[in-house]
């Protein structure tokens, strides 16, 4: 037996971790938990799951795409926006061909490029952000597609609408740009790309968003991408048949409805970073500025060896080792005790 080379080569995924007793602020979930509005329709659903889904999530798909303005054909949903990249991957790039993408970034753009043989292409941050400019250097006739984290995680950092665009003006038409959104409900920057008004401009973008932060649903497993029809029918068809279960559709149709829970994150994650943000300030520790609902901020010794200490004091973070910043943190806010706890564990651990 010989495991195909491309297999051999790829890493495991590493998940953000914890312990019995610490409160897990290590994967960017949702600290107030699911949708009530979400629980409340996963209740209700229950009674159906002897059926097989709706392979179309049509009801989703169609309230998505009213609420994108775009045709039900222009979205995609999958098991997760992890899924939504290997089905993009499946369906437009191939062995000999390659993506272009940043190194200390999310992993599963590499993995779903390397899964079909393909060469996943990278450069380093610059300062922390995305090189754009560096990117478009190593794109070559081979090169199919293009993924930009924004925000990016782990760093919180974000390129702006004008940057984007210029970005895609510079690339060629038939490479596709997939502008992974996971963070971007969090923004609050006024030039943060409007991805509705890009999506119109260019036929070669494909946005992705998730359920598994702002909306709390992260272990249901919903993503969904917006692009093209030719695009988006492209990727569908690489898709199994039920990817998305009853359970995870009905939740998040719900999900999308409840406004108050939406709000109530939003009005959380804004009033902790602010308040975090000029905590660590005070104490001297750098950190990205960030757009997301996580904070990437570097103690001065690999946070490998501290990483227990922290836990078993109560909060769970996540080293950022594996994307290649070994000195570097990244933490989720969550409530304001969760975030004084973690403030007074630096102050323990770091001091002597
Ligand atoms: C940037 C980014 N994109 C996508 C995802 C995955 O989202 P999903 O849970 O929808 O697969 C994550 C999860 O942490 C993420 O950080």
């Amino acid at each position: 037996m010989k495991l195909k080379a491309n297999i051999a080569s790829m890493e495991a995924y590493v998940p953000g971790k914890t312990i019995p007793g610490a409160v897990k602020l290590s994967s960017n979930e949702n600290p107030l938990g699911p949708s009530p509005k979400a629980v409340e329709a996963i209740r209700d659903a229950l009674a159906g799951i002897h059926r097989y889904p709706d392979g179309a999530s049509t009801t989703l798909k169609t309230t998505l795409a009213r609420q994108w303005d775009v045709p039900i054909e222009s979205i995609l949903v999958a098991n997760g926006s992890d899924e939504v990249f290997t089905l993009l991957a499946a369906a437009w790039i191939g062995p000999e061909e390659n993506a272009i993408g940043i190194r200390e970034t999310f992993s599963q753009y590499r993995y779903a490029v390397r899964l079909f043989g393909a060469e996943m292409r990278e450069i380093s941050l610059d300062a922390g952000s995305y090189d754009l400019e560096g990117m478009l250097g190593i794109i070559d006739r081979d090169t199919r597609m293009v993924f930009i984290c924004n925000p990016n995680n782990p760093t919180g950092t974000y390129r702006t609408h004008e940057e984007i665009a210029d970005f895609l003006n510079k690339v060629p038409r038939d490479v596709i740009v997939v502008l992974d959104e996971a963070y971007a409900d969090f923004a609050d920057e006024t030039d943060f790309p409007d991805s509705r008004t890009l999506l119109k401009q260019y036929r070669n973008l494909v946005v992705t968003r998730t359920f598994s932060k702002i909306y709390g649903l992260a272990g249901l497993r919903v993503g969904y991408a917006i692009g093209n029809p030719e695009l988006i029918s492209g990727a569908e068809r690489a898709s199994m048949p039920f990817n998305v279960n009853n359970l995870a559709q009905a939740a998040a149709l719900a999900a999308l409805g409840d406004e108050e829970h939406r709000k109530a994150t939003l009005k959380l994650v804004r009033t902790e970073k602010a308040f975090f943000s000029a905590e660590l300030t005070d104490r001297g520790i750098f950190h990205y500025p960030t757009q997301a609902n996580f904070v990437c901020f570097r103690l001065d010794t690999e946070i490998s060896g501290l990483w227990e200490p922290i836990a078993s004091r109560g909060i769970a973070i996540r080293d950022l080792k594996s994307f290649g910043l070994p000195r570097m943190a990244r933490y989720t806010y969550g409530t304001r005790e969760n975030n004084r706890r973690l403030l007074e564990i630096l102050d323990e651990v770091t001091s002597g």
